[in-house]
């Protein structure tokens, strides 16, 4: 079975990679990465020279490097994505080309790939929208309200009609937060935790009561192999931790476990078209049999450790990375509460 990965190298892809060499012996898998700023060689420590994996630098969006790559696949495991939304507010150009076209790229190709099975769309449950009470299914309208999410959007729809049009077997995905480790600190609990290890403040946006529902990158990583062998071509997928939690809450328990004091957060101004609440009715996987099975205590004090004890990880890039520098200044520099 060759299996494609596209963003084998960013968060939840380099997790996927380790979980599918260890889960099927009998698998050959590709990554295919441009490594930008968020997808690291170092995620695939310990994975990248297995005989059974290949790493390809390059790009989803260009033809002559992705096409023969999904040729030659079973299996596609679509993660390649510009995926933070404070990025895509600030710019949203690479969001259209890297989700929707880099997208387009790869489901055109898939339309002539001999043995292809399963072609999986990582989509967001951003894409429902903001949410205020009870939990989005997969058959509610679409109501993405930023350009990441929309971005996100247009490559959910436009993989469902490559199915609905040409029969590519696509199964789509919907997954909400991911946490665990690898996680770029951009995102609010790898920031966080590593803005308080260094006892530096953490800055909580707007009123700090903007919900999100966690998932465990490892439950993700089984959900997909779930729809990978069992999900139905042109099926969406919710895929969701049902962990609930207040983005202050989250902060002062990140907080207490690393034994730092409340007064390190700073409330900052709102992000712009900030979601309140997402969340996700996952009825449908589970009835295919999948359920987390992290506790949200215990992932998240798993987090913490990880990024206590792996600093050679995260330090260089927060400390001697000038790009994540200039990102931050002009992220954070002057935002006032
Ligand atoms: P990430 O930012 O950590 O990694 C993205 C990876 O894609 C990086 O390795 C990057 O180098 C690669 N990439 C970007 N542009 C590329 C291109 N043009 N060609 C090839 N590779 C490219 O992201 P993540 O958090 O691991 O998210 C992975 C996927 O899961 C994305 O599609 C995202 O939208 C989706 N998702 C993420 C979450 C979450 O909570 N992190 C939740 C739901 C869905
Ligand atoms: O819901 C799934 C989505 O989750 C994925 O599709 C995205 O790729 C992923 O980035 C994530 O999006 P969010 O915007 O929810 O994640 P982020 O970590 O950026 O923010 C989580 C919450 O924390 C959100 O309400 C904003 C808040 N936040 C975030 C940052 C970076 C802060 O209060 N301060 C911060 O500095």
């Amino acid at each position: 079975m060759n299996v494609l990965v596209t963003g084998g190298a960013g968060f939840i892809g380099s997790n996927f990679v380790r979980f599918a060499l260890t889960a099927h012996p009998d698998w050959r898998v590709t990554t295919l990465d441009k490594l930008t700023y968020a997808g690291r060689l170092e995620n695939l420590k310990g994975v990248i020279d297995d005989p059974r994996h290949e790493f390809v630098k390059g790009d989803v969006a260009d033809p002559a490097v992705a096409r023969p790559l999904v040729t030659a696949a079973d299996i596609v495991v679509h993660f390649a994505a510009e995926t933070h939304v404070d990025r895509s507010i600030m710019n949203a150009g690479e969001f259209i080309t890297t989700d929707v076209f880099g997208t387009f790229v790869l489901l055109e190709a898939a339309r002539e790939a001999p043995r292809l099975r399963k072609f999986v769309q990582i989509s967001t449950d951003e894409v429902y929208g903001s949410i205020p009470e009870g939990s989005s299914k997969e058959t509610d309208e679409l109501r993405p309200r930023n350009p990441y999410s929309a971005s996100k959007a247009g490559a959910d729809r436009l993989a469902y009609s490559y199915w609905a049009t040409y029969q590519v077997p696509v199964v789509i995905t919907r997954a909400s937060n991911n946490y665990g480790p690898q996680q770029f600190p951009e995102k609010v609990i790898p920031l966080f935790i590593t803005n308080a290890l260094d006892d530096r403040q953490v800055p909580l946006y707007g009123d700090g009561l903007n919900v999100r529902d966690w998932l465990h990158v490892s439950d993700n990583c089984r959900a997909l192999d779930l729809v990978i062998d069992a999900g139905t071509p042109g099926e969406v997928y919710n895929v969701g931790g049902g962990n609930h939690v207040k983005n202050v809450d989250l902060t002062r328990r990140i907080l207490q476990l690393l034994g730092k004091p409340d007064s390190l957060i700073r409330p900052v101004a709102d992000r712009q078209g900030h979601d309140r609440r997402y969340s996700v009715d996952t009825t449908k996987l589970h009835a295919l049999g999948w359920k987390p099975r992290v506790a949200f205590e215990q992932g998240l004090a798993d987090t913490v450790s990880w990024y206590q004890q792996n600093e050679w990880w995260w330090r260089p890039i927060k400390e001697g990375d000038a790009a994540f520098q200039a990102y931050y200044t002009t992220q954070y520099g002057d935002r006032r509460g």
